[in-house]
């Protein structure tokens, strides 16, 4: 697709991304490569990755504060969407990718620069994700991908580095590998590839252990708002202080562990761990106000269009015309989802204990109740069921006699 001259690169500071540097310059003819990192609330990740950036031979190093808009524009509304990838994985890593390939294409519109590179490899979700976003956001620019295609060893990738003053990895302290930011950690690799073994406790960073955890119940209660989390406890809190307040009052509790065997989008079955604990702790509200205010058959359809938001969220497609009619319809559901939900927290277990809505409970008393004040017409009963069982009967008429 012809030479690019000057290449926005998505740099993490690893290894890889810092290989991708050079060459970027050396083996595609890139002029000049601009990094650019995200922060998403991911810590001391980000110490020292300018300095890394330029010394392994960027023009320019940019660190954009993304925490904001990734809880705002992604996590807020997969909370809505109650997403859960096969039914378990919040998407804590994946939900930030769109975002991060977002800001790569507006800082090269910026900077006038005429591709974008990233540093996945041909293995994982990550390189869809990056190249389905940059394809849909901006067709013209040209995707340079070189880690999935030169081909190195991990050793070699070193080596080609250190060629180019890129100082190796100072002796790997962990096996893992690990992707961090403001809605969890995902933990895969070293021992954890066989999946009958069980996780060392090592691999936690953001959670409690079992027995770390206190012996008493905590319970937490989450307000929300047209389906958005809104308050915690009763004290109203922006977006960003929602998910670090429910990060602390899950992860203290050990809530918000996953162990799984994961789908891949390149066909691949992973073995991932996740520690998600505010996410976890905030859909399980959300799908049970959403329980009290929304009629049976919207929150039947809703369900099965939230596995499929999932999946296109998982598999690249934040920015596609399927996804964008699906948030209208989940936008649609949540006018009425308003009301406050009670969590028990013990021991790595979330209970909801209690749910009220002041507005839009159609949870009505007189009609649920078994006592006295009953107000149920139960002779309609006999009617209903006469006509609701009609073809039923018809069919043993006719079939079974
Ligand atoms: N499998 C997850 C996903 O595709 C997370 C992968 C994150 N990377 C890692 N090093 N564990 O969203």
């Amino acid at each position: 697709m012809g030479r690019a001259r000057k290449v926005v690169l998505a740099y993490s500071g690893g290894v890889d991304t810092s290989v991708c540097i050079p060459y970027l310059k050396k083996e595609y003819g890139v002029e000049e490569v601009v990094a650019f990192a995200a922060d998403l609330g991911q810590g001391d990740e980000l110490e020292g990755i300018k300095e890394k950036a330029i010394k392994s031979g960027a023009s320019k190093s940019i660190i954009a504060n993304l925490v904001k808009p990734f809880i705002e524009d992604f996590a807020f509304p997969a909370i809505r969407s109650n997403a859960l990838y096969q039914g378990k994985y919040p998407l804590s890593t994946a939900l930030a990718r769109p975002l991060i390939a977002r800001k790569l294409v507006q800082i090269a519109r910026e900077l006038n620069a005429d591709g974008v590179a990233h540093g996945c490899t041909g293995k994982g979700n990550d390189q869809v994700r990056f190249d389905v976003t940059i394809g849909a956001l901006a067709p013209d620019l040209k995707l340079l991908t070189p880690a999935r295609e030169w081909g190195m060893s991990r050793e070699e990738t070193i080596a080609y580095g250190e060629k180019y003053g890129i100082v190796p990895p100072v002796s790997k302290k962990t096996p893992y590998s690990i992707d961090l930011n403001l809605l969890g950690r995902s933990i895969e690799a070293g021992p954890l590839e066989d999946p009958f073994q069980m996780p060392a406790e090592e691999v936690y960073g953001i959670t409690s252990s079992i027995s770390n955890s206190p012996d008493e119940p905590e319970l937490v209660d989450i307000s929300f708002e047209v389906g958005y989390p809104v308050a915690i406890n009763g004290e109203r809190l922006d977006p960003v202080s929602i998910i670090k307040k429910a990060n602390s009052i899950a992860g203290r509790n050990g809530f918000g562990r996953l162990d799984i065997i994961e789908d891949r989008v390149v066909g691949i079955k992973s073995r991932e761990i996740y520690e998600t604990p505010g996410l976890l702790l905030l859909i399980k509200a959300h799908q049970e106000i959403e329980s009290l205010t929304l009629p049976a058959d919207l929150l039947n359809t809703k369900f099965r269009l939230e596995r499929q938001w999932a999946n296109l969220v998982y598999q690249g497609f934040w920015f596609s015309p399927l996804k964008e009619a699906l948030d209208g319809f989940i936008n649609c559901s949540q006018q009425q989802v308003n009301g406050t939900v009670r969590i028990r927290l013990l021991k790595g277990n979330a209970d909801v204990i209690g749910r009220k809505s002041s507005n839009n409970s159609l949870y009505i008393s007189d009609l649920s109740t078994y006592g006295s004040d009953d107000n149920f017409q139960h002779k309609s009963a006999e009617g209903f069921i006469y006509i609701w069982g009609l073809p039923n009967r018809i069919w043993s008429w006719i079939n079974k006699s």
